[in-house]
């Protein structure tokens, strides 16, 4: 049986969170994917998601395609979560590509195309404009 890992914010969720899911769970047979929490992206991405940590969970594990869902609360703690799951391939959008071959000696990793003309800041600047 293969385990796929995957990490992200997944904050206003979206089709292309979708698409990365679904093609990440077609890889084997356990689909283990690492929310990151709130304080985590503040640290990373310089606010915090308009979805609390709780909600942006609960959206993701009622996927028909993910089957466990945890709280990623640190970036250098990924070797951790790969091993505590167990996964045989680690996969990410390809707005990451190359950054994590270092974790290569512990599983495959593979990087998707992201899907094209969606992402969360970009939702969040079109809801800006309206009134
Ligand atoms: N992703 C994707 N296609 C998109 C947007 C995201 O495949 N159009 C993937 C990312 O590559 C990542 C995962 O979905 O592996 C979670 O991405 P996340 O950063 O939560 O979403 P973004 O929409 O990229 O968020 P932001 O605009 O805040 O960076």
């Amino acid at each position: 049986m293969k385990t796929i890992i995957t990490f992200g914010t997944f904050d206003v969720f979206h089709i292309g969170h979708l698409r990365i899911l679904e093609r990440a769970r077609l890889l084997g047979e356990q689909l283990v994917v690492g929310v990151s929490s709130d304080s985590l992206n503040i640290k990373k991405k310089g606010r915090a998601p308009i979805y609390s940590q709780d909600d942006r969970m609960g959206i993701v594990s009622g996927l028909k395609c993910v089957d466990a869902v945890f709280l990623e609360e640190s970036l250098e703690k990924k070797a951790q979560y790969i091993r505590r799951f167990s996964a045989d391939i680690l996969v990410m959008g390809d707005d990451w590509a190359g950054k994590f071959d270092g974790f290569a000696s512990l599983c495959e990793v593979i990087y998707f195309p992201r899907t094209p003309s969606i992402s969360t800041t970009s939702i969040i600047e079109v809801a800006k404009r309206y009134k």
